[in-house]
């Protein structure tokens, strides 16, 4: 706003400055013809004193020295120079009238000045009357001479107009007097010898003349030289023209009696220059200006002569005034620069003031926001602060209440697992039962392991966990845990490698802390390593870095070559509750590593990771050796190499959890009576504990996810699937897809067993085609019941097929697939009704399954063979050829494609109860 503002103050500003200054201005160009003589320097006088007045025209002259051929070039050149106007006086009448008539002609004003061309091809003229002029002189010399007598005429060149105007005006006037004679004329230019040559010869010619007018005052000056130099009386009237009132000039000239008189011819240089002001303005003028002449004689002479005294007094005054005006209007220009200056200061300083202005209103604005945002923000401060002491409170509270829980936990466990370890030495309890004591008993080794591992992290949290470190040998210590791990590395077929630089090497260290960071790196590295890969646990020296106290360190390198830590989560590895997402499915707590880096910082020490996805893992712990860091508050007495009631513990899979792969694969796969179930779950225990509830009446196959699932049921077919969803590889989900929608698997039923437990899941599990939805964590005999219950309807379906012709549309009991499968093949037998036997090559061609998959569905669906099921539809189709076609039973048993009517007869009983005349009887 501020800125538009001033934007158009300016414009306004500088519009008004620049006008007044911008008046149009315009450049007359005068070609003056002449010598410098007196008469023409007045004539420039004028002109100059007159252009004063004229501020906007200007005026570039050139000077022709009489020269015609110079003028003729000036007028081109002036008029090349852009001139608005052209004031000229022709040097003579032909020459130069050509190159003024060029000039008029290209639209330029043209104003004559004194001497005329012989065309009409000009603006306009100013100056004497040359004719009048003339007049006036023969006038004067009749009335001196009492209109009788003889004169001389000394004429100007006869190319000039103004002599020859005079000339003629002269001799027309002397025609009055009939005895006024002009007996000799001589021609002259300006030049003196043909006056002191012609002169006295025309005299001599006639001795008696009266008067001698002459062109211009010089000329009769000259001729009165001639004559006192030829001693000619003195009393000859002599005219000259011009009267200059200049010294030597035509009035000085009269007063002193040199001359009888002189007729003054005016310059016309002012008139010229308002005349040119008129035309370039566009004002009114007149084409013809004719200037007024005077004859000055003794008579008028002396009054003559104080007038142009006045008058150059007057001018010696104006130019005073003038040169004046000069000065002043160059102060008035330079105030006029300083005004604008001042003017644009001060629009400047306004502009800035009113920025200024605005800019302060908009500060102490946002001042006041910003302090309502301030308050705003520390009110909003406050509460968060209160709602994080509040928020820090209730975590705390639940902490302690978890902490607290967890602890009671301990007692039952250990009440747990004490008879459940008397149970496992004993010989009393039945075979069956050992497998889920012993699993029983793992998992609660596991909770114990797990609540131990919580009861840490709220110690670390509340600072409480201290380091207890004595200097105890790290190689031993080393060596321990790892012998400890080599029966389950063994099991695993993994090999666990020891490598130290030194045999025995004394640390100081907080030996249970550190055995739980060693076992949590090496349990995740027998977690993480399948069959066939490499453990290595190495220990070395090395210096430490350049700003740490201490002079030496060891290192522990654990490393593996298991499935390796993605990029994205190796940042995380160390974060408190973080779970990377492993391919072997088992989580954890996310725990484990979180401590192990705090009692590794509790030994002053570092832990670090390394891995390559597919590759392996790396995990480096530093620690310092000696006890410089060590504040003894923290050191322990310790007599031995471990401390006092440290018993070297076997690790086992409790903590981990492993899928032993060459256990599944020996799994015995028992196809007798039983029907199959296929166990799909990736937890061991979970599955042992289904096999265990379920193996006394079925088959059980088991496969660890979804992938390895669909592998066996390639093999072998199942007769019902257990699944869990969460599965790494492929979940339950992805594979109750892949079978519902493949007509070789779509009829198995599947159950669907998984911890997520919200109705969306169940409908998505429904969704997919599940035929059933268990949630974990769930009870045996209701697992137990839902397959019965699965397995028996297949078996209803089954039964219920016998006695239908076709699949209803939406028989709910049924897939989609199925439905289609077996209208199918009901048509198929009806095309083929003829035949007596129709094969499962050609059903299985037909169909585009292979004999077996034909075999194995229509059994699985109808509990028939492909024989069976085949005269099974025949005797179907029959019951509407007795109904409605009124043939013989005989006929349509061949129809339907029976051997014989007796066999048709039998089959008909078996399928329907009743014969067929019976049926037909009773239709
Ligand atoms: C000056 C002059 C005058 C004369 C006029 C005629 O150069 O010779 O004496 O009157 O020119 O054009």
């Amino acid at each position: 706003m501020t800125k538009k503002l001033s934007t158009i103050f300016l414009f306004i500003f500088f519009f008004s400055f620049f006008s007044l200054s911008s008046k149009e201005k315009f450049t007359i160009g005068f070609s003056q013809c002449g010598q410098r003589d007196n008469w023409r320097l007045k004539m420039e006088s004028e002109m100059e004193r007159e252009l004063l007045f004229h501020p906007d025209l200007s005026i570039i002259v050139k000077q022709a020295l009489d020269n015609s051929e110079m003028q003729i070039r000036q007028i081109d050149e002036l008029m090349n120079m852009d001139i608005d106007l052209l004031i000229v006086s022709p040097n003579e009448i032909n020459p130069v009238q050509k190159a003024i008539e060029k000039v008029y002609q290209k639209g330029i004003p043209v104003i004559l000045i004194d001497r005329r061309i012989d065309s009409e091809s000009f603006t306009a003229y100013v100056g004497g009357d040359n004719y009048e002029i003339g007049q006036f002189a023969a006038e004067y010399i009749a009335r001196k001479l009492n209109y009788t007598g003889k004169t001389l005429e000394i004429q100007g060149a006869q190319t000039i107009s103004a002599a020859v105007e005079r000339s003629k005006g002269f001799n027309d006037g002397l025609d009055k007097y009939p005895d006024l004679i002009n007996v000799y004329k001589i021609h002259s230019f300006w030049n003196e010898k043909i006056i002191s040559d012609s002169l006295p010869s025309g005299l001599k010619q006639h001795p008696n003349i009266d008067a001698i007018f002459a062109f211009n005052d010089d000329l009769a000056i000259n001729a009165v030289e001639v004559l006192k130099k030829n001693n000619y009386s003195s009393n000859l009237i002599i005219v000259g023209v011009d009267g200059l009132p200049t010294p030597n000039g035509g009035i000085e000239m009269v007063e002193n009696g040199t001359l009888t008189a002189t007729i003054i011819y005016p310059t016309g240089g002012k008139e010229s220059i308002l005349l040119a002001s008129k035309i370039l303005h566009g004002e009114p003028f007149e084409k013809y200006n004719s200037l007024p002449s005077t004859i000055v004689d003794e008579s008028n002479v002396k009054i003559t002569r104080r007038q142009f005294q006045n008058i150059s007094e007057l001018q010696t005054d104006i130019n005073k005034s003038m040169n004046m005006l000069k000065i002043l209007n160059g102060r008035y220009h330079v105030q006029q620069v300083l005004l604008f200056v001042l003017a644009v200061l001060f629009i400047v300083m306004i502009v800035l003031l009113v920025m200024y202005l605005s800019a302060n209103k908009k500060l102490k604005q946002s001042n006041i926001n910003l302090e309502k945002q301030k308050n705003e923000i520390s009110s909003q401060n406050t509460e968060l602060l209160r709602l994080t002491d509040e928020l820090e409170e209730a975590t705390q509270a639940k902490l302690r209440f978890f902490t607290n829980i967890s602890h009671e936990f301990r007692t039952p466990l250990t009440l747990i697992l004490g008879p459940l370890e008397n149970m496992i030495d004993s010989a009393d309890i039945p075979e069956r039962f050992r497998m889920q004591v012993s699993m029983m008993h793992r998992n609660s080794l596991r909770l114990l392991h797990m609540i131990n591992q919580l009861m840490d992290f709220r110690k670390i949290e509340n600072s409480k966990m201290q380091l207890h470190a004595a200097n105890y040998d790290i190689v031993d210590f080393l060596r321990e845990i790892i012998t400890s791990f080599s029966d389950l590395a063994e099991k695993k077929q993994i090999s666990l490698l020891f490598d130290s630089e030194k045999s025995s090497l004394n640390v100081w260290f907080d030996y249970d802390k550190l055995d739980k960071v060693i076992f949590n790196l090496l349990s995740n590295a027998i977690k993480f390593t399948s069959v066939n890969g490499t453990i290595k646990i190495s220990l070395k020296v090395s210096k430490p870095l350049i700003n740490k106290i201490w002079n030496q360190e060891i290192e522990i390198k654990v490393s593996d070559t298991g499935s390796g830590i993605p990029t994205d989560q190796i940042d995380h590895i160390f974060d408190r509750f973080y779970q990377a997402e492993n391919s072997s499915g088992n989580m954890g707590t996310g725990l484990g590593l979180s401590l192990s880096k705090e009692f590794v910082d509790l030994h002053h020490g570092d832990i670090n990771v390394k891995s390559k996805l597919g590759e392996g893992t790396i995990f480096i712990i530093r620690l310092p050796v000696g006890d410089k860091h060590l504040t003894e508050q923290v050191k322990i007495k310790s007599s031995g190499n471990r401390p006092v009631g440290h018993k070297p513990k076997r690790r086992d899979e409790i903590y981990i959890n492993p899928v032993l792969d060459n256990e599944e694969k020996n799994i015995e796969v028992d196809f007798g009576e039983k029907q199959t179930i296929l166990l799909v779950e990736d937890e061991k225990d979970v599955r042992e504990y289904i096999k265990d509830s379920l193996n006394y009446y079925y088959n059980i196959i088991e496969a660890e996810n979804g992938k390895k699932a669909l592998d066996l049921i390639r093999e072998d077919e199942p007769d019902i699937i257990i699944s869990d969803v969460m599965m790494p590889e492929m979940d339950g989900m992805e594979l109750t897809r892949t079978l519902k929608n493949d007509l070789k698997t779509c009829h198995i039923p599947i159950i669907l067993l998984t911890a997520r437990a919200s109705q969306e899941q169940k409908f998505e599990g429904l969704e997919e085609g599940a035929d059933s939805y268990i949630p974990k964590p769930f009870n045996s005999k209701h697992l137990q019941i839902r397959v019965k219950k699965l397995l028996e309807l297949r078996e209803k379906i089954q039964e219920r097929y016998k006695g239908q012709l076709l699949i209803e549309e939406n028989d709910s009991d049924l897939s989609k697939l199925d439905r289609k499968f077996l209208n199918k093949i009901s048509q198929i037998v009806e095309e083929h009704l003829e035949k007596e036997e129709l094969t499962v090559e050609e059903l299985s061609q037909r169909l585009g399954l292979s004999r077996v998959h034909v075999y194995r569905k229509i059994k699985k669906l109808t509990g028939m063979s492909v024989s069976e099921f085949v005269r099974s539809v025949k005797l179907k189709l029959s019951l509407n050829l007795i109904k409605t076609s009124g043939k013989t039973i005989s006929e349509i048993a061949y129809e339907v494609g029976f051997s014989s009517p007796s066999y048709f007869t039998k089959c008909f009983k078996d399928q329907f109860g009743i014969s067929p005349s019976e049926f037909e009887k009773g239709k």
